[in-house]
């Protein structure tokens, strides 16, 4: 099968290495020359250290990098059976690149984008058949993150889906399926993950050390929410925020940070920079958190609470099956627990407690709990199973 795939950035080039891997041939285009050489000599780094890992052996490695034809020409797409866009997150520049596509490839080609935050109807509708376009979301690095959301948009036709689907599943990767909503689901339900955390350090509950090691001690989250942003970069980090906060009509639930947008703005943007919530330069000392248990719950369950009720909410409003969210967390952003189950072993009754509390106290419906949280806790029903 030959894949074609536009944009020889970041991912554009890391899906090309999984399509290769899996054994197809990948036509991967760039208007930038300077781009598609970086991308082959990036995949070259990779296999030689695969190599030498013994991961793969000499002729696997040559004929992965062999697979993929390096392309300043979108003729070069009039074989491929699906193209995948990843090129700047701009609604009209994607737009463009799909209508010269369509004068391209067949009829029966899927175009899909691996937008992060624009709406696949917006970009479907740009297209005569509208009906072929779907999106399909990988995880930075594409290679590793075993992820990917498949999001039909409201035109699409079901066979294009199941297709899609399909071929991302032959890939290796665990796919799930999610509605064309801001966010779709991990980009979503994540939000209070970073949001509540630099909240309660604006409220001066806590600081970024305490929060990250309680985070992490006691929820065994991998990373803490500072340690994740500033890793993440403030200035992608916060874009997401905001644009989710702004394509949901402005939903308080998903209000973004001033402190974290000032730092934006500041130029600290974490680890790329030397500076973020932490210090990274040269000599600089990591602050110590303060370990206190109960202070520590207060945090976890705060945050948790927030979570589980992003993850009732999206079930309550089909953005995906309770199946898909609980996946779509454990292997987008490696949560040690599935945010249902969570919320099932806490207690969907303290979820809706500590969210009340919360409501009550900041009269804020940033902390409006979801109906199916309410539901559940009514009549004692699981998140998970809705029975
Ligand atoms: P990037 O900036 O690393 O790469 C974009 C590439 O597109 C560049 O090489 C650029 O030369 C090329 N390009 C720009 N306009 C083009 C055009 N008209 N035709 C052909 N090539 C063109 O960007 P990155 O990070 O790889 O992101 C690409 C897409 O993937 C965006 O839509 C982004 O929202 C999405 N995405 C990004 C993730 C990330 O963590 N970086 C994660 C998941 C999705």
């Amino acid at each position: 099968m030959e894949i074609g795939v536009i944009g020889a950035g970041a991912m554009g080039s890391g899906i090309a290495q999984v399509a290769s891997q899996s054994g197809c041939r990948v036509v991967l285009y760039d208007t930038n020359q300077a781009a598609l050489d970086k991308s082959a000599a990036s995949l070259e780094k990779v296999m030689r250290r695969l190599v030498e890992k013994e991961r793969v052996d000499i002729k696997e490695s040559n004929a992965i990098q062999s697979r993929i034809s390096y392309v300043n020409n979108l003729q070069e797409f009039s074989g491929c059976a699906l193209v995948i866009e990843a090129i700047v997150e701009n609604a009209d520049m994607k737009k463009s690149v799909f209508q010269q596509l369509e004068n391209i490839v067949s009829p029966q080609t899927i175009l899909a984008s691996n937008t992060s935050s624009l709406s696949i109807a917006s970009l479907a509708s740009a297209l005569t058949f509208p009906g072929r376009m779907i999106g399909i979301h990988f995880f930075n690095p594409a290679p590793l993150m075993p992820l990917v959301e498949i999001i039909p948009a409201i035109s699409t036709e079901a066979v294009v889906t199941d297709a899609a689907k399909t071929i991302i599943d032959d890939w290796g990767k665990v796919t799930v399926l999610a509605k064309d909503t801001p966010g779709f689901i991990v980009n979503r339900i994540a939000r209070p993950y970073y949001a509540e955390a630099v909240k309660m350090y604006d409220e001066g509950l806590s600081d970024p050390a305490t929060i990250d090691w309680a985070m992490k001690s006691l929820g065994l989250f991998k990373m803490g929410p500072f340690e994740l942003m500033d890793l993440i970069g403030h200035d992608v980090n916060y874009v997401v925020a905001e644009t989710v906060w702004t394509q949901m009509y402005y939903d308080p639930r998903y209000r973004p940070s001033l402190t974290q947008k000032r730092m934006m703005e500041a130029g600290l943007l974490g680890r790329k920079s030397g500076r973020g919530f932490y210090d990274y330069r040269e000599g600089a000392e990591k602050p110590e958190p303060t370990t206190d248990q109960t202070t520590g719950e207060m945090i976890l369950h705060r945050i948790l609470a927030m979570l589980i009720n992003e993850a009732a909410d999206a079930v309550f409003l089909n953005v995906a099956s309770p199946k898909d969210i609980e996946l779509a967390m454990t292997k987008g952003v490696n949560y040690p627990k599935g945010l249902l189950q969570w919320g099932d072993e806490i207690g969907v009754e303290n979820i809706l407690g500590i969210l009340d509390d919360l409501h009550a106290r900041f009269g804020d419906d940033r902390y409006r709990a979801s109906a199916y949280l309410r539901d559940c806790a009514a009549v004692g029903h699981s998140l998970l199973t809705g029975k």
